[in-house]
């Protein structure tokens, strides 16, 4: 079909579609079948851009990629029990894997997976969006293999799962609704939403490592907010971690964080996530998701700085005062807790904190403190305390005050 052609050639970006064409001749050369499947292939529909190539094969897919990666001078990178591989070329990765059918186990638990048919291998999919398969046979018309009719779902902006008992046998996909859901702009199907909701238990199935890493890919979305917000009202967030909690407010401060030119990054939106727990429910959140320690001190901050704010709700409070009570915090707390606070003193100190006066110093240095006669010990040490607090609080502006405040000092504890 020519137009399936003009599609490939004007969705994917020129390299990807020189690879597409390369890796068609080399796998009918050496007679593998080959299919573009998933992510790639829905986007591509969908006229969204495509910036790898997801492929299947009936055949051997890492033996494959071999052949790939030595007709093209890439890397290959095989998973033999999984019958996966990624073909890595300069900007451009290709994943080739064989065509399997999965069965559980048990809920929760990772397939059993074996070779397979094109036809088993999409019937093993998550949503009928994601179960197409374009065939890639020099000569033929791109036929398009849609057995469960996911190209009608993708006109309608439907979400639909392959069978009612999908989200029991891997509750990740809960998640994955969501995303799609709202990064597509589309809709659950009915059925699919009453099963997602009455199966929100499974997720529990679900390891830290795996749950946490629907959290990561939720947050690298364009629009996180829009699916925390609907993780909310499906119960998602709650049967995650049962105190997590999304709301208006925490839209707003990521817009509000927007509208400022700066977007915010995943740190941020995770602190945000978390930012109304307890600190005991915050290390219950930290352990269900087993984060990681850079993740895991964003998250304590925000909870234990939101703790102390009466402490900054003062007008009088003065740079000094303000920073003795946060610069121990995390950026990514502190700027949480600002974009959460309403107007206020509280608000206005932690602002400047974070914009002008996290970066103050004194202009002399320990090397200078010496070099007017301070000897070394505990009064370099506090003198530096006590630059840096004056200079906090404007009062010792310039080189020369600082030099004169010094020797004064200086001469004060020699007296
Ligand atoms: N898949 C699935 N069930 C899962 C995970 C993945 O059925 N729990 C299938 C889907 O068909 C999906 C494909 O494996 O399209 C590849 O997975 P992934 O890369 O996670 O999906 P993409 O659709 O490519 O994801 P995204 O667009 O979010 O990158």
């Amino acid at each position: 079909m020519a137009e399936r052609w003009a599609l490939v050639e004007n969705g994917l970006p020129p390299p990807l579609v020189a690879l597409l064409l390369r890796v068609r001749e080399l796998a009918a050369k050496e007679g593998y079948s080959l299919y573009l499947v998933g992510g790639p292939l829905r986007d591509l529909l969908l006229a969204r851009p495509v910036l790898d190539l997801d492929l299947v094969t009936e055949g051997d897919g890492p033996a494959l990629a071999s052949l790939l990666a030595k007709a093209t001078g890439g890397q290959v990178v095989a998973h033999h029990p999984f019958g996966t591989a990624k073909v890595k070329l300069p900007g451009l990765a290709v994943d080739i894997a064989t065509a399997r059918y999965e069965t559980y186990p048990h809920p929760g638990a990772l397939p059993a997976v074996y070779p397979g048919t094109i036809l088993e291998d999409l019937a093993r999919r998550d949503f009928t969006i994601n179960a197409m398969a374009l065939r890639l046979c020099p000569g033929d018309d791109w036929p398009l293999l849609d057995p469960l009719h996911g190209e009608k779902d993708l006109r309608q902006g439907l979400v639909r799962a392959l069978h009612d008992k999908s989200f029991q046998d891997d509750a990740t996909r809960i998640w994955r609704a969501v995303r799609y859901e709202q990064r597509l702009g589309f809709h659950l199907e009915d059925g699919t939403e009453n099963a997602l909701r009455r199966d929100l238990a499974y997720l529990d199935t679900i390891s830290p490592d795996r749950l946490r890493h629907e959290v990561e890919r939720t947050l690298d979305e364009s629009q996180p907010e829009r699916a925390f917000a609907r993780a909310k009202e499906l119960g998602v967030l709650a049967a995650s971690f049962p105190p997590l909690c999304w709301s208006p407010a925490k839209g707003q401060a990521v817009a509000d964080q927007t509208s400022s030119g700066r977007k915010a990054g995943p740190l941020l939106l995770l602190a945000l996530l978390a930012a109304d727990l307890t600190p005991p429910q915050a290390e219950g959140f930290i352990s269900r998701l087993a984060l990681p320690s850079r993740w895991a001190t964003a998250v304590r901050h925000t909870v234990a700085l939101r703790e102390r704010l009466g402490e900054l709700d003062d007008v009088t409070l003065r740079s000094s005062q303000v920073y003795a009570t946060v610069a121990r915090f995390d950026e990514a707390a502190i700027q949480t807790v600002s974009l959460l606070l309403p107007p206020g003193p509280a608000k206005d100190h932690l602002d400047r904190f974070l914009s002008v006066d996290r970066y103050a110093k004194p202009r002399l240095r320990g090397d200078d403190l010496l070099a007017l006669g301070v000897p070394q010990g505990p009064l370099l040490g506090s003198l530096m305390e006590e630059l840096k607090q004056k200079c906090l609080d404007g009062e010792l502006t310039g080189r020369e005050a600082e030099k004169e405040y010094v020797l004064r000092r200086l001469t004060e504890a020699k007296g």
